[in-house]
This record gives structure tokens, sequence and C-alpha cells, in this order.
């Protein structure tokens, strides 16, 4: 069985890194194939787990639209006899609502949309058309001239990442990362349910939140007090329970419980004080003791401005570089997110 899937294009590399991060943690065994920059299948999927996978994977990412069950993939001019060929009565319950998305086609979305839906009338019996509040979604993706017939089992909380947006929870400070990019942090560390995430600068506390979402157990440390309390409470907001907070200076860190990943956002003096040091030492001594408080074979996934040379601060520590992406935030500011492994 396969899915298809709508990333998000805000990014050219992130959505895909993410997605493939995902199925490497869960182990889902797939053949990935990219039909054109935002557009994914997954195929071969299991069928005995194939639900499985499915809700994992609406569940965790953070760059990813839309998530779906492709029922049949036609030629536009076969339209009409493939869609009519189709039992819908496995996929729709009582009423449903037809949505195509066009990716590089000519189509006519309002019109498509139409005919799909009148076909799929005409073929089934005892079920309607409910545009605004449809038990069944069907979604339809064309690409050229190709049409990806999809069902919608389970749907994304679209409206999750702007709802949880820094300034809307009860603690805020600027310098913090949106809750999409922290989600596709935590995703890139490759933590599993149940897993112990570390944010030695949690300030307030928006990576642990996602990491939190997604099952793991968290720990988030900082020099100031006032965040420390305030990741609690945002923690608490989120409904986030298996958590700790610390009181600690990066530069005097006690290891705690082993952590199976470090997610974490230092500050680089901007928006966010380093405490008299600069970003370059901080980085320095995070980098130098961090090490001791992961796991071996745990992930440090990291952001860091761009006008800091990280890879000669971690040359002389035991890390090494898996994979590096740029985000270019405005004009002065280009954040770089690493993800580095402990040397064995
Ligand atoms: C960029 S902010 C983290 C933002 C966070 N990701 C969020 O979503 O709010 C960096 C944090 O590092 C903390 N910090 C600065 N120097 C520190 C040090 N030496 N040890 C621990 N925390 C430190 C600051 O208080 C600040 O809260």
């Amino acid at each position: 069985m396969d899915l298809l899937l709508i990333l998000s294009q805000e990014h050219d590399k992130l959505p895909l890194a993410e997605l493939r991060a995902v199925l490497e943690t869960e182990e889902i065994e797939t053949e990935l194939e990219m039909v054109c920059p935002g557009l994914v299948l997954l195929k071969e999927l299991e069928e005995d787990v194939f639900d499985d996978y499915y809700r994992l994977l609406v569940r965790r990412l953070g760059y990813t639209h839309e998530v779906h069950q492709l029922i049949k993939t036609v030629d536009c001019s076969d339209l009409e006899s493939e869609v009519k060929s189709i039992d819908w009565s496995e996929f729709i319950d009582e009423n449903f609502a037809v949505r195509v998305k066009r990716f590089n086609s000519e189509i006519d979305t309002v019109d498509t949309e139409r005919k799909i839906g009148g076909y799929i009338l005409t073929s089934t019996d005892n079920i309607s058309v409910n545009l605004s509040n449809p038990k069944s979604f069907i979604r339809v993706v064309a690409y050229k001239n190709t049409i990806y017939l999809c069902y919608g089992k389970y749907q994304l909380n679209k409206k999750y990442f702007e709802e949880m947006k820094p300034h809307k929870r009860p603690f805020f400070h600027p310098g913090c990362m949106s809750p999409k990019l922290a989600r596709c942090m935590v995703n890139l560390s490759r933590v599993k349910e149940g897993d112990l995430v570390l944010d030695p600068f949690c300030g307030t506390g928006g990576i642990l939140i996602e990491a939190g979402l997604i099952g793991a157990k968290v720990v988030g440390c900082d020099i100031d007090w006032r965040m420390k309390n305030g990741t609690a409470t945002n923690l608490e907001y989120a409904g986030i329970t298996d958590y700790k907070t610390h009181v600690v200076d990066i530069r005097e860190m006690e290891m705690y419980e082993e952590a199976d990943a470090v997610v974490t956002d230092p500050p680089y003096g901007i928006s966010t004080t380093t405490c008299g040091e600069g970003a370059s030492g901080i980085f320095k001594e995070f980098l130098e003791s961090i090490e001791h408080s992961m796991k071996e074979d745990a992930l440090l996934v990291m952001a860091s401005p761009d006008s800091l040379d990280i890879d000669s601060l971690f040359k002389d520590v035991g890390f090494v570089l898996l994979e590096r992406y740029a985000i270019k935030m405005h004009r002065s500011l280009t954040r770089i997110i690493s993800v580095i492994a402990k040397i064995d």
C-alpha cells in the first residue's frame, strides 16, 4: 500500500530530510519516490502495519502538510472510467468532499472536483456530498497528466503550528524558534517515544514541547531561573507532564541522566544573552561538555548563526557532522542546523 505526502515548500531540503529521519527512526520500510518538489510517494508499505505508520507520520512530521492513502494513480484521459471502477464504499462513510491540488498541471480545479464527485455519486449508493463538514475526505492530486486519487483517513492538525506560536504561549521571551523548526530538529535527532531528550539552553521550552508531543521524556536546563520556570509553565500548557527542569550553567554542567538526544538552540548574543561570554565561547564550552551527557549513539541537533565557524569548534572534540542545513531567517541572520554524532 502507498502513501502520498504533500510537503511544505518553505525550505528546499528540510521537509524531505525530516521525512527521511522519521522513516529511519521508526524503521518504516518503504520505497520513497519524489514525484516533484513538494510531492512524495511512500510505496509498498506492508498492509498490516500501514495504519500504524500512517498515524505515526501524521503525529510526528512538522514540515509536511498532508499525508494520504493512495487509492489509485490514473491518467487524466481515463478519469471517468477509473473513478467509477473504484469501490468507494471502502473509503466513504455517509458523506464526502473531493478537493483537488495541482502540481504543474493545467486542469481546472473546481471542474475536476465536480466531475470526480459526480462519478463517485453515480457509482456508489447511499452517500452524499458535504463540502463544509465531510465525514470522508477525498484528496485528488494532479501532477501533469497524472491524477492521484487519495483517501485522507488521518488529518494533520494544520492549526497546531499556528496556535502554538511562541507569543501565544503563557511564557514568552524573544529569540524562540518556530514550533515547526523545533519539531523538525527533534525529528532530525531520531528520537523515539519514551526516549530522553535534553535541551541545555531551554529558554521558553519550544524544543522540549515538540519533543514531549511526540512522546519523549524531556529535560530542560537554563542558566536563568525565569527561563527554567517559564519552560515548565509552557510544557504544562502543552499538556506535557513527563519533564524535569533545572537551573544550570552549561559551563558547570554535571551529568544528569544520559540523554538519547540533545536538541538545542544556544544563545547567539543577539536576542538572548550569552551571559557576558561571546557566542563562540559558549558554543565551545557547550560542545566540550555536552558529550558526557549523551549516550554513545545519541545525536546532537543544534542551531547556530552562520557567522560562527562551528566546524573549527568541534574539530577538537569527539564529534562528527552528519547533516547540515541553512535557513535564512532575515537579512542579518542565517541559522545553521547541524546534526552531529559522537565519534565511536
Ligand atoms: C536562544 S535561547 C533558547 C531558545 C529556546 N529554544 C526557546 O524556544 O525559547 C538560549 C537560552 O540559553 C540560556 N543561556 C545563556 N547562557 C547560558 C549558559 N551559560 N548555560 C545555560 N543556559 C544559558 C539563555 O538564558 C537563553 O534562555
